[in-house]
């Protein structure tokens, strides 16, 4: 069992939580996650890990109240104890060799973004963080991004904070006006990551993207979260999260994320509120 130490609301349906777990908080680089199970008959879910501290033993998980099991777990408190975490698990990103990153975040992908900018902005490259939200009170870690960023820009859809529009706007800016940007990492809902890989491919700039897929096992075994990237089989949780956008085939993500909507909207009518 993994004990709750503290918890803050970022926005009204993103949580934080931090856990104490030491084998996972001695183990975690920037881009691996775990899966976690609130009790003994819940879902599996997949979290990236936000942040981590090797000496105290803790790690903090950031989370959108988007289904049955996140909203359970939103509902834990300081003291309560989640039933199991595994992990960690996945591919951490190769940091090496990039001089300048832009680094976009949409909702709560801003979460998982976060410990991959403050990794590039530590190992030395100019950072530039984009991150953007439906509104100004679903905007989340500015302060954090500010530490760990060179730059950062901040768009709502309904302009009630930074830029009015997309993060692929100011993207769009950015790619026209600086020539020497040599990474691009979007984390986000599955249509802004592909935005983000179109707009991207024009300019041939090498891009990755965080998948959230389905997850099962978490070991490669059940398939759940079987992506096509370069018209290859692949499984996110052992051959991912993180994949070259470019490769990535959209569509089928968007159509297997949507595979289990009815029965998640049925849970979530008849088992919580
Ligand atoms: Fe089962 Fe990846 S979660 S194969």
């Amino acid at each position: 069992m993994y004990e709750i130490l503290a918890k803050e609301v970022l926005a009204p349906t993103i949580k934080k939580l931090k856990v104490k777990a030491p084998l996972i908080a001695k183990k975690t680089k920037a881009g691996n996650f775990i899966i976690l199970r609130v009790d003994e008959k819940g879902e599996r879910i997949p979290l990236t890990v936000a942040d981590y501290e090797r000496k105290t033993g803790i790690i903090t998980i950031i989370f959108q109240e988007v289904g049955y099991s996140t909203k359970l777990l939103g509902r834990m408190e300081p003291g309560d104890k989640i039933q199991d975490i595994v992990g960690p698990l996945g591919h951490h990103i190769d940091l090496e060799g990039y001089q300048k990153v832009v680094l976009l975040g949409g909702g709560s992908g801003t979460a998982l973004l976060y410990p991959k900018v403050r990794a590039f902005y530590e190992q030395g490259a100019e950072v530039i963080s984009i991150t953007g939200a439906r509104t100004k009170n679903l905007v989340i870690l500015e302060e954090e991004l500010e530490s760990f960023s060179d730059r950062v820009f901040i768009a709502t859809d309904d302009g009630s904070y930074g830029h009015k529009g997309y993060v692929t706007d100011i993207l769009k800016d950015l790619l026209i006006q600086e020539k020497d940007i040599d990474l691009v990492v979007a984390i986000g809902p599955v249509p802004m990551m592909k935005a983000v890989s179109d707009l991207t491919a024009e300019y041939e700039i090498e891009t990755i993207v965080s998948l959230n897929t389905i997850m099962v096992d978490g070991t490669g075994m059940c398939g759940a979260c079987r992506v096509t990237v370069g018209g290859e089989r692949k499984f996110t949780c052992v051959d991912g999260p993180a994949f070259d956008a470019h490769q990535v085939d959209f569509e089928e993500l968007i159509n297997r994320l949507n595979f289990y909507q009815n029965e998640e909207n049925l849970v979530h009518s008849q088992a919580v509120e």
